[in-house]
C-alpha cells in the first residue's frame, strides 16, 4: 500500500509539477487539462497529499505514540486531500475523456470519496472511533483508486484493448472493486495488519 501510494504520488508530482501540462496523456485529455488548468492542478496536488498521508494514518504505533500528529495529518488528509481533491475531481469528471460512462464513473468516485470522508470526519468529531475507522477504511480504499487506475490502464493496453474502450470501463473498475474489498475487510473476512490489534 505504502509503496504503490508513494510511486503514484511521485508520478503525479513529477508529471504535473515539473513537466508541461498533459505531456504524458493523449491529445484530447491534454487539451481538456489545458482548458481547465485550475481544476486539474488543484485535483492532482490535493489528491496527491491524500495519497501520501493516508498510508501513515494506518500505522497503529504512530497513532498510539503521536496522537496529535495523527490528528493534524488527518485534518490535512480529509480537508485538503479529500476535500479539495474530491471537489476538483468532481469538477474534472464533468469534462473527463471517454464520454458519459467515464464521466459518471469518475463523478461516482468523487461523490463516494467526499461522502465517506465527511462521514469519517463527523464520526471522529463526536468521538466515535469505531465508526470513524470504518468510514476511513472505505475512504482510503477510494483514494487507492488512483493506484488501481494506473495499474489497470497499462494492463488493458498490454491486452490490446483500445484506450477509448478501456478508459470508460476503468473509470468504474478503479474504485468499485476497492470498495468491495473494503467492505470485505470490514465484514471481518480478511484482516490486514493495520486492523488486527486495533479493534
Ligand atoms: C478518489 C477520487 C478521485 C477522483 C474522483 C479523480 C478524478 C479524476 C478525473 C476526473 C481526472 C481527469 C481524467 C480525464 O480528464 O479523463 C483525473 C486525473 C488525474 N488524477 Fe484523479 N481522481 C481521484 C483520485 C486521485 C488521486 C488520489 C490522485 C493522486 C495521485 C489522482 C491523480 C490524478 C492525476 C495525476 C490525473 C491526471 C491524469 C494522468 O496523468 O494520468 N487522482 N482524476
Amino acid at each position: 500500500m505504502h509503496v504503490f501510494a508513494v510511486l503514484i504520488a511521485a508520478y503525479a508530482i513529477l508529471a504535473y509539477g515539473f513537466r508541461p501540462l498533459g505531456e504524458f496523456v493523449g491529445p484530447e485529455m491534454r487539451a481538456n487539462f489545458q482548458a481547465h488548468q485550475l481544476g486539474i492542478y488543484t485535483h492532482v496536488f490535493a489528491a496527491t497529499i491524500a495519497l501520501l498521508l493516508g498510508p501513515f494514518q494506518f500505522i497503529e504505533r504512530l497513532r498510539r505514540k503521536r496522537p496529535r500528529l495523527h490528528r493534524i495529518s488527518g485534518r490535512i488528509y480529509l480537508g485538503v486531500g479529500v476535500g479539495f481533491g474530491g471537489l476538483a475531481g468532481l469538477y474534472m469528471a464533468s469534462f473527463a475523456y471517454g464520454g458519459p460512462v467515464a464521466k459518471l464513473g469518475f463523478a461516482g468516485l468523487a461523490s463516494a470519496w467526499l461522502y465517506t470522508g465527511w462521514q469519517a470526519y463527523r464520526a471522529i468529531r463526536r468521538g466515535d472511533v469505531a465508526t470513524h475507522r470504518r468510514w476511513i477504511v472505505r475512504n482510503f480504499a477510494l483514494t487507492l483508486a488512483a493506484v488501481s487506475l494506473r495499474i489497470l490502464l497499462p494492463l488493458s493496453g498490454i491486452s490490446g484493448i483500445p484506450f477509448a474502450t478501456a478508459y470508460p470501463a476503468v473509470a468504474w473498475l478503479c474504485w468499485i472493486p476497492n470498495l468491495l474489498l473494503a467492505e470485505w475487510i470490514l465484514a471481518g473476512q480478511i484482516t490486514p495488519r493495520f486492523f488486527s490489534n486495533s479493534r
